[in-house]
C-alpha cells in the first residue's frame, strides 16, 4: 500500500504532511525548507537517493515498504540543552508505536538505534539549524518495514525488517507522527526523567558486558541502563560511571574480563 498524504495529514496535530515518490533525503528537504514550513511538518518518501545515516554514513533507502520519515520541530534557544537526550525519546516512541501495532521483540540500542530480534531495523538522525529564532530540529527516522535484500556494501552489519507482520504502513506512520508531535510538545515541560523507566524496558544490553568504542579508545563495563539525563551507566569494577551521548558506538563485549 502506497503512503497516503491526506490520511497522514489528518493525523497531525500541527504542520503539513508532504509525501514524495522519490527524494534525495527527507531530512535534507526539511532542512532546506525549515523557514517556510510550520512546526510539526512531516516529509516522507517511498525511496531516497541519498539517504543519510549518522556520522556521514549512508542509509540504504530503496523503493520497498520501508518508512523514510522526517519531522520538523522548533525549540527556543533556552531549551537547547534538553535536545541531546531527545533522540532516546524518539527511539522510545518508535518502539512503543511498533509494539502497539502488535510487533514483539523490539529493542533499543543506546542511544537511538531500533532493533528487531537483535538486528538493526531502524535508525534516527537528528540534524539542526540554529538561527536568531532558536533551534530548528529535523528528526529523521528510517524503518525497515518491508525490505527483502540490501546492498551489502552499504549495510555492512546484521539487519532486519518487519515484513513478517504485514501491517498497515499508513496506520503506523499516523500513530508515529501523532505520538511524536504530542511528546515533542510536552518534552520541555516533563524532561527526560518522564521517559527513563519506559526506555529501560526496551534496552537491548541491560546487564550485559559491553564496550563503548570511540576514536582510539574502548571503554568496557556492564551495562546498567541509563540515568535521568539519558547517559549510559556502566558498572566498572565497584563503580558505576555515566557516559554522555557523543561520537561513540555501543557494542557487545564478547571478551572475557577479570
Ligand atoms: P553506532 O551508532 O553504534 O555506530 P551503527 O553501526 O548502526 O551504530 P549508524 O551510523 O547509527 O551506525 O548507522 C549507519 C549504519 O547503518 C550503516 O553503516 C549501515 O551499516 C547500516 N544501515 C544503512 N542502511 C540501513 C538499513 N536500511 N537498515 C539497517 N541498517 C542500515
Ligand atoms: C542511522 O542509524 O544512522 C540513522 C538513519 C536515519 C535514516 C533516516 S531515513 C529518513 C531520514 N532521511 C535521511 O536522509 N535520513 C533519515
Amino acid at each position: 500500500m502506497k503512503l497516503n498524504q491526506s490520511q497522514i495529514q489528518e493525523a497531525l496535530l500541527c504542520g503539513q504532511a508532504l509525501v514524495f515518490e522519490e527524494i534525495d533525503s527527507t531530512n535534507a528537504f526539511l532542512l532546506n525548507h525549515y523557514q517556510e514550513l510550520e512546526q510539526g511538518s512531516v516529509c516522507l518518501a517511498e525511496s531516497q537517493t541519498s539517504g543519510r545515516g549518522r556520522r556521514g554514513r549512508t542509509w540504504y533507502s530503496p523503493q520497498s515498504e520501508n518508512v523514510y520519515f522526517s519531522i520538523l520541530w522548533h525549540y527556543p534557544k533556552e531549551e537547547v540543552e534538553q535536545v541531546s537526550s531527545l533522540s532516546l525519546v524518539v527511539a522510545l516512541i518508535i518502539a512503543e508505536s511498533l509494539q502497539a501495532q502488535g510487533v514483539k521483540d523490539i529493542q533499543i540500542k543506546w542511544p537511538n538505534d531500533v532493533y528487531f530480534q537483535g538486528k538493526k531495523m531502524g535508525g534516527i538522525l537528528i540534524e539542526t539549524k540554529v538561527d536568531k529564532n532558536g533551534v530548528h530540529l529535523v528528526i529523521g527516522i528510517g524503518l525497515n518495514l518491508g525490505m527483502t535484500k540490501v546492498d551489502e556494501k552499504i549495510v555492512n552489519q546484521a539487519w532486519a525488517d518487519l515484513s513478517a507482520y504485514h501491517f498497515d504502513r499508513n496506520a503506523l506512520v499516523c500513530r508515529l507522527a501523532y505520538e511524536l508531535q504530542k511528546n515533542l510538545k510536552i518534552y520541555p515541560l516533563v524532561g527526560f526523567a518522564h521517559y527513563v523507566e519506559r526506555w529501560q524496558s526496551f534496552d537491548i544490553f541491560h546487564g550485559q558486558a559491553v564496550k563503548l568504542v570511540t576514536e582510539g579508545q574502548e571503554i568496557h563495563g556492564i551495562s546498567q541502563g541509563i540515568n535521568e539525563q539519558g547517559e549510559l551507566l556502566l558498572k566498572q569494577g565497584n563503580e558505576i560511571n555515566a557516559f554522555g551521548i557523543g561520537e561513540m558506538s555501543l557494542r557487545p563485549n564478547t571478551q572475557t574480563e577479570n
